[in-house]
């Protein structure tokens, strides 16, 4: 049977998580790309904490105190107004160009995003991208009180969609939602973005390595868990062929 859904991950897979570089930069030239970056990785960090703590916040707390934490050790002070105007690009991150095409032809399947976001956050994502008009599910792990790659926020796409994992596949760009949604028994697309090639270019062309090349090498390569995807492909736009071609 072919797949009966295709779900999502959000942030980094439908949308560009270093579109807030726009705004960083803008409001503190010159450290744009090292406070998107540390803000990224402190961002996810906290949410693997947090659920392993047992001690849940949802995506915009943690999206906040990771962006103050980054603020902090770069010697960076924000006022309120400047905070929240950064914060709030989170809520209208540029979609991946070939997003919209993507969904538009799988339509004929059900169509959701399953993401740690807050159910505040993915509404005013979906709405600013349109994409609710393409979209027959939003999911946020807020409902489970815990972030990915917790079984227990992979356990509400069944919940929701009322469908067994074999006949669903589950697409991210994060390696470790990849292999957390492999753990779980989804069948798993990896958008692999940055190739092993590339990233070893990045890395021996100087000895000077960029924040965003060090964010490359420590969250768009496979990780070793022992879970590797099902289909590796470098776009969202390569997506229908394999829906259309491959079954579970
Ligand atoms: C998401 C990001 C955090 O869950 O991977 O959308």
């Amino acid at each position: 049977m072919p797949f009966k859904a295709i779900v999502f991950d959000a942030y980094g897979t439908l949308y560009d998580i270093q579109s807030v570089a726009a705004v960083t930069e803008q409001a503190f030239p010159g450290h744009g790309d090292i406070i998107t970056q540390i803000w990224r990785i402190k961002q996810l960090e906290y949410t693997w904490l947090r659920s392993l703590m047992q001690r849940y916040e949802d995506f915009a707390v943690v999206t906040r105190e990771s962006l103050l934490y980054t603020l902090r050790v770069l010697g960076l002070h924000a006022d309120a107004s400047t905070l929240d105007r950064i914060i709030a690009k989170y809520l209208d991150l540029d979609p991946y160009p070939d997003a919209r095409t993507a969904l538009a032809a799988m339509k004929d399947r059900q169509l959701a995003i399953l993401s740690n976001g807050s159910p505040a956050m993915l509404d005013s994502l979906v709405r600013a991208s349109g994409f609710d008009n393409l979209l027959d599910a939003v999911i946020s792990v807020d409902a489970r009180q815990v972030f990915k790659p917790s079984p227990q926020a992979y356990a509400l796409i069944e919940e929701t969609l009322g469908l067994a994992p074999r006949d669903v596949l589950f697409v991210s760009s994060n390696p470790w939602d990849v292999g957390g949604a492999k753990a779980f028994g989804l069948n798993v697309a990896w958008i692999e973005r940055i190739t092993p090639q590339a990233m070893a270019a990045a890395c021996v062309k100087t000895d000077l390595v960029a924040p965003l090349t060090l964010f490359k090498a420590l969250r768009t390569q496979m990780d070793e868990l022992g879970f590797a995807p099902d289909y590796r492909i470098a776009a969202l736009s390569e997506l229908p062929e394999i829906v259309n071609t491959h079954e579970p």
